[in-house]
C-alpha cells in the first residue's frame, strides 16, 4: 500500500486489510460468545458503518437481526440543541438486546443524542460496537461495548469512512498526511 490522493489531500496507509478483518473477525466471536442465545438485533448506523457492519455480521453464528438506518440532524429548540433523527427505525426494541454498529465514534456527539432515543423504548440491553474511537476527541463519552481499534485524533479514511463523499471503497483503513509530514 502507498500514499493515495483522494480530492486535494493525500493519506497513508494506517491499517491494512488484513489487520481489520482479524480484528472485526474477534469482535465478532466476542459477540457470539456474550450475545448466544438472544437473537440480538443490530442496528447499523448508515452511512460509514455499511461495510464493517456487513463483515461483523459474515463472522456472526449465533442468530442475529440486522437493520440499517440513516441519523438525520435538525435544529430542536433552544434547549435540546441540535436533534437527531433514525429514518429507517421500523423494528420495536422492547426487550430486545440491540447492538449499535458505528464506524467511529470521534466526539460522542452522534451517540450521545442517539442512544437515549433507543433507552427510551426499553431493550433489554444496549450495547455500542466501533470500529474505532478517537479517545482524544471524545466530548460526550460512550462506553464502547465492542472496539476495534482506539486511534489518534486524526482525520481516517477507508473501510467506510469518507472525505467528502470518496474513499468509502477502500478495503483498508488511511490517515490523512499533515502538513509538514
Ligand atoms: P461524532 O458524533 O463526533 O462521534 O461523529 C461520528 C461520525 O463522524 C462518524 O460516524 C463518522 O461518520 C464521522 N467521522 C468522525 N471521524 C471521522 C474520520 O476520521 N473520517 C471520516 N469520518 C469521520
Ligand atoms: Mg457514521
Amino acid at each position: 500500500m502507498s500514499v493515495i490522493k483522494v480530492h486535494d489531500k493525500e493519506f497513508q496507509p494506517y491499517i491494512d486489510e488484513v489487520a481489520l478483518q482479524q480484528r472485526v473477525k474477534e469482535m465478532a466471536e466476542q459477540i457470539n460468545k456474550d450475545l448466544q442465545g438472544e437473537r440480538p438485533l443490530f442496528i447499523a448506523i448508515l452511512n460509514g458503518s455499511f461495510m464493517f457492519a456487513a463483515d461483523v455480521f459474515k463472522y456472526l453464528t449465533i442468530e442475529a437481526e440486522i437493520s440499517f438506518i440513516k441519523l438525520a440532524s435538525y435544529k430542536g429548540t433552544k434547549s435540546t440543541g441540535n436533534v437527531v433523527q433514525a429514518i429507517g427505525l421500523d423494528e420495536d426494541l422492547f426487550g430486545r438486546t440491540v447492538v449499535i454498529l458505528e464506524d467511529i465514534v470521534d466526539t460522542g456527539k452522534t451517540l450521545s443524542q442517539f442512544l437515549p432515543q433507543l433507552e427510551h423504548q426499553q431493550p433489554k440491553k444496549l450495547l455500542v460496537a466501533s470500529l474505532l474511537t478517537k479517545p482524544e476527541a471524545m466530548v460526550h463519552p460512550i462506553k464502547i461495548d465492542y472496539l476495534g481499534f482506539s486511534v489518534p485524533n486524526k482525520f481516517l479514511l477507508g473501510y467506510g469512512l469518507d472525505y467528502d463523499g470518496l474513499g468509502r471503497n477502500l478495503p483498508a483503513i488511511y490517515q490523512l498526511v499533515e502538513a509538514g509530514q
